[in-house]
């Protein structure tokens, strides 16, 4: 599904990537995990077109889509979400996750303006489309709330909601579970599985909570300092001494 070769990236002389190589087969639930500063979310934004990369390739299911725009990544299948939630706090649940749905729906900018019967019509499948998603993942009761007054669960889960919106064949989740009690890690790693099963999805995820990690990622990959420490099984991965290494003195693992 991806295939990542030799992709590298400096700020101001300092190589916040260094050469990473990763390949993640389709279907998977795949971890990219590692200290703070190792350089995870910055691969992310490679990936998505946020940051051009100084060298290297990324290949989504057979299609380079090295140093392309944001939306063009996003349309050709990939979509993510961010370490710090970005929602958009004073629209309401529905209309975050139709933010997501505009990008399968086409109408021109007039017919929209005049509201025209085409726009009417793509509207109201865009709000049934919404709402499906949202039973999905059990938020349909909350739809008309705002985003912003959503516990904090909740607007992580609707995050991952709209970025399923744009259709995507490759999920991106960076951290989906920093700053989320026990209760909602455990809700979140259902929800993780859930979206995987029910729409066939294949993830790639940053996370710092090992418990999360070992539960649900089958293969890993660790960065520090921007360069790949270790690569595999999840249960191999874990119990290296240079990785538990890593960790120590890390005071939020
Ligand atoms: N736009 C940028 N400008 C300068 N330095 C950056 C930029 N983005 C990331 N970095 C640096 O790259 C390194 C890796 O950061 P990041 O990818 O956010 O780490 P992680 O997500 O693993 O915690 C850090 O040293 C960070 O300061
Ligand atoms: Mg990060």
């Amino acid at each position: 599904m991806l295939e990542i070769k030799n992709l590298s990236i400096s700020f101001g002389g300092i190589k916040a990537v260094d050469n990473l190589n990763m390949k993640i087969e389709k279907g998977a639930l795949y971890g990219l995990i590692g200290p703070n500063g190792a350089g995870k979310t910055t691969a992310f934004n490679m990936i998505t077109g946020i940051y051009k990369p100084d060298e290297g390739s990324i290949v989504l299911d057979g299609k380079n889509i090295t140093g392309k725009h944001t939306a063009e990544i996003n349309r050709a299948g990939i979509a993510r979400t961010f370490q710090n939630i970005r929602l958009f706090n004073n629209m309401t649940v529905l209309d975050n996750v139709k933010t997501g749905l505009h990008n399968a729906y086409t109408y021109g900018t007039l017919s929209g303006i005049f509201k025209t019967p085409a726009y009417r019509k793509a509207e109201k499948s865009m709000n049934e489309d919404a709402l499906k998603l949202l039973q999905v993942f059990k938020m349909e009761d909350r739809a008309e709330l705002k985003a912003g007054s959503l516990s904090y669960g909740d607007q992580r889960k609707l995050e991952i909601a709209r970025a399923m919106a744009t259709g995507p064949k490759l999920l991106l989740l960076d951290e989906p579970a920093a700053g989320m009690n026990p209760n909602e890690t455990n809700e979140l790693m259902d929800t993780i599985a859930f979206v995987r099963k029910e729409f066939d999805m294949t993830i790639l995820l940053i996370e710092h909570d090992m418990k999360l990690v070992n539960g649900i990622c089958e293969k890993l990959t660790v960065l520090n300092f921007g360069q790949v420490l270790m690569q595999g099984e999840t249960k191999e991965v874990l119990k290296n001494p240079e990785v538990i290494k890593a960790y120590l003195g890390e005071d939020d693992v």
